[in-house]
């Protein structure tokens, strides 16, 4: 072990632990929806450039600069160069947030998984004749915020118990049995969804370019930069990039893994789950839209109302086996949720670990996790209690500020600020700092240790790094800020000035540092 910090127990462990990162939340309800809105195929050609030019490069990147330095991300880029902390705090910032409002939807997790049991044991639609579709029970759960409180709780202490044990006898082991479990109930919900009466519909969804359009599941179809701009910020989220995670999990990796193959791997596990996810939920939904008649335009095909309003109505109108497809659906989706919120919590708790035995102390991983879940469980209790907005909680800038009304919820606020602000503009300003200040072969050299590879390889990572990366990521900027902020010239003045700005500077210190 390097300087007494934890390690992986095996390369798979580690594989399977950074795959669960990457598996989470954004597969299931961001990826099938937005890659049939986009475009369908064409959007997934996009998708896959974008994630082999800049995802895999940062995700090599992060990895390498996490075992280079052995330490949180606030360490590795404050003991790389001190100038750029800040991309440190970015990354340890976002998690925090982030972590507001996954938790939340966690304890929706798990509160759907109850529901569904009780269905199954008790059969309540038949013994009492109530209906428990989706469109009754989201609203009924939002708007009884005790009890969304007290299942994020739950899910926090599930999550701080997995953390407390350590790397590689908690995430480690949480993720070995996690995973191919989770791939394995992926695979019996894909097979009862696709014998679903009307399916084809929504694999057309899904894969056929244009179809959104002309079936009239939307208006339009979206420009050039907006689908450069949705697949870039979908696939950095869906990576766990620009969050810290890679950096840490990175920081536990051994000497002589190889990374540049670890990379690829998880790239790829990721867009076939991602993939998977889609063909298992987008089929049921619009199959059982098209029974009950309603609209393509108004089946929800998006974010929590795909999963807890779309699919619970699914569940509920299958007949008795609905509710058991139920519990294994939400409890996959769980377990989905839980291997990203530990990846989240311990990059925070690194950072704290870290600190403490900087100062000379013996760290207490247990106190620290502690400490951590719990400052983020007053946070979420915050997210949890305003659901979605359906309780009246004010939150700040939902009254117009100016030209500016940005957010309808707190969850919305606090997701604004980290998929929307710190990631796009970290992720741009790290790849300038590798690629003009330190220059290529800072990660090159790193990767060498356990992998062997030609000038061929060598002269793609630079010409990434350097230019494709920061370029892409200004348009994937521009289109968070069109996202959360809506569409603003502003937002490509902002984007356009931080690249221009960060690229002389970087460009300037690296020439210094030549002499
Ligand atoms: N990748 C996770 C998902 O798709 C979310 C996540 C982001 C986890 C960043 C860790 C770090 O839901």
């Amino acid at each position: 072990m390097d300087n007494g910090r934890s390690q992986w127990g095996s390369n798979l462990g580690f594989i399977l632990a950074a795959v669960g990162s990457a598996v989470g939340l954004g597969n299931i309800w961001g990826f099938p929806y937005k890659m049939g809105k986009s475009g369908g195929f064409t959007f997934l050609l996009v998708y896959i450039a974008i994630a082999v030019l800049v995802g895999f490069i940062i995700m090599m990147s992060e990895l390498a600069l996490g075992r280079k330095t052995r330490l949180n991300p606030i360490g590795a880029y404050t003991e790389t160069k001190k100038a750029y902390g800040f991309l440190g705090v970015f990354a340890v910032l976002s998690p925090f947030l982030i972590m507001s409002f996954y938790s939340v939807l966690g304890g929706y997790c798990l509160q759907y998984l109850s529901l569904n049991l009780a269905e199954a044991s008790f059969g309540l639609q038949n013994a009492f004749g109530i209906q428990l579709t989706g469109s009754n029970t989201f609203g009924a759960m939002l708007t009884n915020p005790f009890g969304c409180v007290v299942f994020t709780l739950v899910f926090m202490i599930i999550c701080y118990l997995i953390n407390k044990g350590g790397v590689s006898e908690g995430i480690e082991k949480f993720n070995k049995i996690g995973m191919p479990a989770l791939f394995v109930m992926l695979v019996i919900v894909i097979i009862r969804a696709l014998t679903m009466d009307g399916a084809m519909e929504g694999l057309k969804f899904m894969f056929v370019p244009g179809y959104a359009v002309s079936a009239g599941f939307i208006a339009e179809q979206p420009s050039f930069i907006n689908v450069l701009g949705t697949a870039g910020g979908q696939m950095f989220f869906s990576l766990s990039l620009a969050m810290g995670a890679m950096i840490t999990y990175g920081s536990y990796l051994g000497e002589k893994e190889d990374i540049r193959k670890n990379s690829g791997i998880i790239v790829f596990a990721d867009t076939l789950v991602a993939l998977m996810a889609g063909i298992a939920v987008i089929p049921a939904a619009v199959a059982n839209g098209i029974q009950n008649g309603i609209a393509f335009a108004d089946i929800k095909l998006s974010g929590p109302n795909l999963l807890f309003v779309t699919l619970q109505n699914v569940f509920a109108e299958m007949g008795v086996v609905g509710p058991i497809f139920g519990v294994i659906f939400y409890a996959l989706v769980l377990i989905a949720a839980i291997s990203s919120a530990i990846s989240l919590i311990e990059v925070i708790s690194a950072y704290f670990i870290d600190r403490a035995e900087k100062k000379g102390k013996e760290s207490n991983r247990g106190k620290i996790v502690l400490g951590v879940c719990i400052a983020i469980m007053v946070e979420a209790a915050l997210v949890a209690w305003d659901g979605l907005g359906s309780n009246g909680v004010w939150v700040p800038g939902q009254q117009s500020i100016g030209v500016l009304t940005f957010n309808d919820c707190w969850l919305d606020f606090m997701d604004c600020w980290s998929e929307g602000v710190m990631m796009p503009i970290g992720a741009m300003i790290m790849a300038l700092l590798i690629g003009w200040e330190l220059k290529p072969d800072f990660t090159l050299n790193e990767l060498k240790n356990g992998a062997t590879f030609g000038k061929g390889f060598e002269a793609f990572y630079a010409v990434c790094i350097k230019v494709v990366v920061p370029v892409i990521m200004c348009f994937v900027t521009i289109g968070q800020l069109n996202d959360f902020f809506g569409k603003n010239v502003v937002n490509y003045v902002i984007s356009i000035a931080i690249l221009a700005f960060f690229f002389v500077f970087t460009l300037i210190r690296g020439l210094k540092n030549e002499k």
